[in-house]
């Protein structure tokens, strides 16, 4: 079924001048743009948005890296959308992503890996929300 995923250009992949790059990817991926925004997010929204990791000793380094610059946030359309991206995006550790994924191309570490994907269809749409009024998706 045609549904949605929530992603961010992280930080890293903003300041290397990525954001084109990786916006070809997607949308030659077959992924339809629906929402897009450049924005920043502050230290108590990257510890709202990422506090399923609270307890993991990567917790505060991850905080502080998704919070010290400009991202891009987007939601994107595709039958399959949620795992396609995944797909799409490659491992967590750029050393363990496939050839053709994004991570593969454009990640410099397990921490600063250029894109995030929502990981279910529940987490898109809180994610989604989370950024964007109704009137900015499309
Ligand atoms: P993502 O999977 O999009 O969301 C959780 C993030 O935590 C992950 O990307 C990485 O940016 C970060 N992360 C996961 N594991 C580590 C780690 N071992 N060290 C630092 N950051 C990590």
């Amino acid at each position: 079924a045609t549904n949605r995923t929530f992603t961010m250009i992280k930080p890293d992949a903003v300041e290397k001048g990525h954001i084109g790059g990786i916006l070809s990817m997607i949308t030659e991926a077959g992924f339809r743009i629906v929402a897009l925004k450049l924005t920043q997010l502050t230290v108590a929204d990257a510890k709202e948005f990422y506090a399923v990791h609270s307890e993991r000793p990567f917790y505060d380094e991850l905080v502080t890296f998704m919070s010290r610059g400009a991202i891009v946030a987007a939601i994107l359309e595709k039958d399959n959308a949620v795992e396609d991206f995944r797909t799409l995006i490659g491992a967590t550790n750029p050393a363990d992503a496939a050839e053709g994924t994004i991570r593969k191309k454009y990640a410099t570490s397990m921490g600063e890996n250029a894109v995030h994907g929502s990981d279910s269809d529940e987490n898109a749409a809180i994610e989604s929300a989370f950024h964007f009024a109704g009137r900015e998706q499309f």
